[in-house]
């Protein structure tokens, strides 16, 4: 299969590669990349396990294929801290006990972080609404949704 070019940014580092058209983002960044943070679960868009933002949207990763990345931004659960230090989302997750087995947890924070740029106070309703395609299979959601509710409080201050 003929590849194609690709300049993206993922990250914040530039990329430019060229890939068979057929690849999907997820595989992408697990097998290319090695960004395994990101992980792949159902990859038919049931779990949001794969869950990364694309120029700022929550997007399932498993039902992109990379040239639709082609001069856009990625950001992954690996973007998340700045400077060795933990986003308010990753810290409030750790502080709300809202990771078991943690499979859940990178789309959980992409989707949560996706919500907080657009909605920085969002009620428990607009939480819910924004983490509705992550399954999570051993927490609940309860913590979860306490999590993304405290770091809202701690962006604002
Ligand atoms: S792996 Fe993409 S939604 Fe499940
Ligand atoms: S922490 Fe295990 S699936 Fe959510």
């Amino acid at each position: 299969m003929k590849k194609v070019k690709i300049n993206t940014v993922i990250n914040n580092r530039t990329y430019e590669f060229s890939v068979a058209p057929n690849q999907t983002l997820l595989r992408f960044l697990r097998e290319e990349l090695g960004l395994t943070g990101t992980k792949c679960g159902c990859e038919i868009g049931e779990c949001g396990a794969c869950t990364v933002l694309l120029d700022g949207e929550a997007v399932n990763s498993c039902l992109v294929l990379v040239p639709q990345i082609d001069g856009k931004e990625v950001l992954t659960v690996e973007g998340l801290a700045k400077d060795s230090k933990l986003h308010p989302l990753q810290e409030s997750f750790m502080d709300h006990d809202a990771v078991h087995c943690g499979f859940c947890t990178p789309g959980m924070l992409m989707s949560a972080k996706a919500l907080l740029d657009k909605n920085p106070d969002p009620d428990e309703k607009e939480i819910r609404t924004a983490i509705s395609g992550n399954l999570c299979r051993c927490t609940g959601y309860v913590q979860i949704v306490e999590a993304i509710n405290d770091a809202s409080e701690k962006i604002k201050e």
